[in-house]
């Protein structure tokens, strides 16, 4: 899709964002026959978000949308819903919005852009539902520069790139392979891209012990943005690319889809590919953990207890747990290395968030109410809400074990899943550092489509850090 802005409404295609039942001004005037204001008095049409009319051949124009955004929420979604309901057709269109400024403007765009998405790559006929807007026009004069907008553009590509690697089959997608696809989406950019694996990674106890049962070797990989001074921030994500469970293994209905559970790992390649396409003045290391949590006769066991790279004995009392085994050797290691003021990580880490707040909110934990409050505001913002949640010393007790300094997962009653997960993590935050953990299990896929999503991976959280980190 071309985005252009035109100084007026024009073309033979019209989309018409409007909130009330009444034809402004600008409307008014080019309805010169009055075919279009008698339609509106017609047709059930409110101007209610979500509402739609599509009115074909009128007047001078092929067709027309009319579509509804009073009390809009997420200009965002507005903006999906436009493609959803353009879906399938081959055309240029001009696209007005009543009252806009240029933050909706541009978020109507996001919005169309990340909604023209389908995932066929293994279908024998390519799927016909796509969306063929060849070019469009804004008829809005907001001030959006060429460069934002070629922005805007680049971001929903890094979201689908993103969504691309988690749909794709883990037969295909497994630590080597998806190492790969972050190395060449970032090293054209300026990212510098360390590939790290046997012996360079061999202190990481417990992200090897995970990995022990595959045939497919674990991977670390590290994707430095240095576009400033300073102390970096540090966005830490989970690369399982296959969560059997391992030993503690999954039922048939839990372990389907779990080749989403490297969903962290994608949001923080695309985060860091934002970073460096917009060549923020700031330093900023992003490390995945890749591994495939699988069973073998060389698996990880129940009753074993394995030394963190930070050296705490972990007894593991469920291999099902593995996402914070993961995470806590490539915490520990980004800080030794790189001393980051702050730490991000996103994890599909619990079912248990998924209880707590199904697929509409991403947990949010963390030791600091300051970034706890700028990452929920920049989640309001784009769209890609947070739910903060607890943590407590009755989590961190929760993990205590007998044998060990501490167990991966919580027995008995102690409830709180997502919580206690937290907490494991929390162990391995040095003093003094901020550290956010976003929980990232509901949101990652859906098994349904929306109007403002498809089914399958959905990027969350890639629009919400680079939100955050353009503006901190
Ligand atoms: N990858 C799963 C969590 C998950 C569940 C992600 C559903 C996406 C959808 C994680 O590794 C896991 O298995 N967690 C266990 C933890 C339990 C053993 C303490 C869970 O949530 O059941
Ligand atoms: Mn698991
Ligand atoms: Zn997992």
């Amino acid at each position: 899709m071309e985005i252009k802005f035109c100084s007026e409404i024009n073309g033979s295609n019209l989309i018409l964002v409007m909130s009330k039942k009444v034809l402004s001004p600008e409307l008014m005037r080019l309805d010169v026959e009055g075919k279009l204001a008698k339609i509106v008095e017609m047709q059930p049409f409110e101007g209610k978000f979500g509402e739609v009319l599509h009115i074909p051949g009128c007047g001078k124009y092929d067709n027309v949308w009319l579509i509804g955004a009073n009390e809009t929420k997420s200009y965002v979604k507005l903006g999906a819903l436009i493609t959803r309901v353009l879906m399938g057709r081959k055309l240029d269109a001009c696209i007005w919005i009543e009252d806009a400024n240029k933050q909706v403007v541009q978020d109507v765009l996001s919005g169309m852009m990340l909604r023209d998405y389908v995932f066929d790559a293994y279908k024998k006929v390519a799927d016909k539902q796509r969306f063929l807007i060849e070019n469009l026009c804004v008829a809005n004069d907001v001030g959006i520069s060429d460069d934002e907008v070629a922005s805007l553009k680049f971001e929903a590509d890094t979201v689908k790139f993103a969504r691309d690697v988690v749909n794709k089959a883990p037969c295909c997608i497994y630590p080597e392979t998806l190492a790969n696809h972050y190395y060449n989406m970032l090293s054209p950019l300026g990212v510098k891209v360390q590939i790290l694996k046997g012996e360079q990674i061999k202190d990481m106890g417990l992200l090897c012990a995970v990995g022990k049962a595959s045939c497919n070797e674990p991977y670390v990989v590290v994707m430095e943005w240095n576009g400033g001074e300073g102390q970096p921030v540090a966005l830490v994500g989970k690369g399982v690319t296959y969560d059997s469970g391992g030993l503690s293994l999954k039922s048939p209905n839990n372990m389907e889809k779990m080749k989403s559970d490297m969903s962290g790992s994608a949001v923080v390649a695309a985060v860091i590919a934002n970073a460096a396409k917009n060549k923020y003045a700031k330093n900023v290391v992003g490390i995945v953990g890749l591994v495939e949590n699988m069973v073998s006769g060389n698996s990880y066991k129940p009753d074993d207890v394995v030394i963190s790279r930070a050296g705490k004995s972990i007894e593991i009392n469920n291999t099902d747990a593995e996402g914070r085994l993961v995470l806590a050797d490539i915490l520990d290691y980004v800080q030794e290395k790189y001393s980051p003021f702050a730490i991000v990580d996103l994890a599909t880490l619990t079912g248990s968030i998924i209880v707590a707040l199904g697929h509409v909110y991403a947990g949010l934990f963390s030791n600091n109410d300051a970034l706890a409050s700028a990452l929920m505001k920049h989640g309001q913002k784009t769209n890609e809400p947070l739910w903060r949640l607890p943590l407590h010393s009755a989590f961190i007790e929760a993990m205590n074990s007998p044998i060990a300094d501490m167990k991966n997962c919580a027995s008995g009653s102690i409830g709180a899943g997502s919580s206690t997960a937290a907490a494991f993590l929390q162990a391995f935050i040095k003093q003094g550092t901020q550290w956010a953990h976003l929980d990232i299990a509901g949101v990652s896929f859906l098994d349904y489509e929306d109007f403002a999503s498809t089914q399958g991976a959905t990027g969350f959280g890639i629009r919400l850090l680079n939100d955050w980190l353009k503006n901190y």
